[in-house]
């Protein structure tokens, strides 16, 4: 297992290039097996998760050719639908998407029920609810989810919570569906437009992405024939915008939409530092310790529950005391007790987190508790007085292309070593 060593104490300084969302790519890989033909994605992550979806496609009879680290061809013309590999897809959140994208296929699909990062409960009653709506029978059983139907009907689906995923899974389930679909109360995150975009591009008719209104008319086959290239990825983005603010930084960070970092941004200027958005750049900086700030995580364009545990290391060096209230997972303040060894004074109450800001923090042995929590703690590492190591590198790999790298290029003293086998 490896892990990473920071040395902190250093002012983050120069350009940092986004990657193509996570979020998405997750959603467009599986979305290609609703292609009965061939098609290519660029500007792909380079991250496990990605990995792991095309073992699964190729499991399925997909063939998956890599043209380079960043875009991959996929033929999907001849793919078996219900032999998934069950192992594989309880590793990872977004394998649900294959039971939207194979029933809107093949009508049938049999997954493994989905894993994820440890962030709570993390049902999938809405994403049942759509695939019921349109005329499946889907069972959950044994661990797997199994879904069939004579025909899928278009109907209109009204969603008890915003979901980003049952959005996206219901997406996949109708474009190839008899009528027309109408999602209301949908997800507006970006990713949920990209993944319009892309199965717009290969055929599907889908107006209203974006918006908490998505009308899907049926079409009888996507054809594929076509390149997309994934969204900038808004998460990546903000996590550098945030490494900035705490290290005293000067960031720019380029190739991301800065439309899609408003709310943050406003947050960022709330507390003190500047932000300027130049094309598809956003320059962040300041020489100023962070005013401190009361944040709730909100679904799209709210505060991204993803940017939360960056946010938080921000809030724990703040010049006051911030509370910040999880809306969207019940345990995304695992962290916490990472940046209290750091020298933090972070107290949980419920779904709010209080920080009464330090002036310092200082290194410390720490371990990722997820995904975002890695990032965040990456961040402290950098701020941090001394040496800070971090382990469980494997949620962070799961959803950050070259990580350490992009840190390292921007001034940060960071390794990744191989951990002794005890
Ligand atoms: C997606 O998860 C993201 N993951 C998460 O990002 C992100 O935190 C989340 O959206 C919110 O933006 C992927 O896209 C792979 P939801 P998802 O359905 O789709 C409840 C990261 O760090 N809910 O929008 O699973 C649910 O419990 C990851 O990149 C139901 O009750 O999230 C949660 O409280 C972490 N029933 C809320 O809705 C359902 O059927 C939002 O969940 C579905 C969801």
């Amino acid at each position: 297992m490896d892990k990473l060593i920071i040395k902190g104490g250093t002012r983050l300084k120069g350009e940092v290039t986004i990657s193509g969302a996570k979020n998405a790519a997750v959603a467009l890989i599986p979305a290609t097996l609703l292609i009965n033909g061939i098609c290519t994605i660029t500007n792909i992550p380079n991250i496990s998760d990605v990995k792991i979806f095309c073992k699964i496609l190729e499991e399925l009879g997909a063939i998956i050719t890599w043209n380079n680290e960043n875009e991959i061809t996929f033929d999907t013309r001849n793919i078996s639908c219900t032999n998934t590999p069950l192992d594989m897809t309880s590793k990872f959140r977004a394998s649900y998407y294959l039971i939207g994208s194979l029933l809107g296929r093949c009508k049938e699909a049999m997954v493994g029920l989905p894993g994820g990062c440890n962030l709570g409960p993390r049902p999938i009653d809405q994403h049942i609810k759509g695939f019921e709506a349109l005329g499946a029978k889907v069972e959950v059983t044994q661990g797997k989810i199994i879904a069939s139907a004579k025909n899928l009907v278009g109907t209109s689906i009204y969603m008890d919570m915003v979901s980003v995923g049952a959005t996206i899974n219901i997406m996949l389930a109708s474009v190839l569906a008899k009528g027309t679909t109408i999602i209301e109360n949908a997800a507006k995150e970006p990713h949920i437009v990209d993944v319009a975009n892309f199965l717009n591009t290969m055929g599907a008719d889908i107006r209203g992405a974006g918006t908490d209104v998505i009308k899907i008319n049926g079409v009888k086959k996507l054809h594929g024939n076509a390149t997309y290239s994934v969204v900038p990825d808004q998460i990546e983005a903000g996590t550098f915008m945030l490494a900035a603010v705490a290290t005293k930084g000067d960031l720019v960070i380029k190739s991301c939409i800065p439309e899609h970092l408003d709310c943050l941004t406003a947050k960022i200027l709330e507390m003190g530092a500047n932000v300027e958005a130049e094309g598809d750049s956003i320059h962040v900086w300041t020489t100023k310790r962070p005013n401190k700030a009361n944040i709730k995580t909100q679904p799209y364009p709210g505060f991204p529950t993803d940017l939360q545990p960056q946010m938080g290391v921000c809030l724990a060096i703040a010049n006051g005391t911030s509370i910040m209230k999880e809306e969207i997972w019940e345990s995304r303040f695992q962290y916490t007790a990472e940046l209290n060894k750091m020298g933090a004074n972070i107290t949980n109450q419920g779904k709010s987190a209080i920080f009464e800001g330090v002036k310092e923090l200082y290194g410390a042995p720490v371990e990722a508790t997820d995904l975002r929590a890695g990032a965040a703690l990456i961040i402290a590492g950098i701020v941090a007085k001394g040496e800070t190591t971090l382990t469980n590198l494997v949620h962070i790999d799961r959803g950050y292309e070259n990580i350490e790298e992009k840190f390292r290029k921007i001034g940060a003293n960071i390794q990744r070593v191989a951990e002794e086998i005890e």
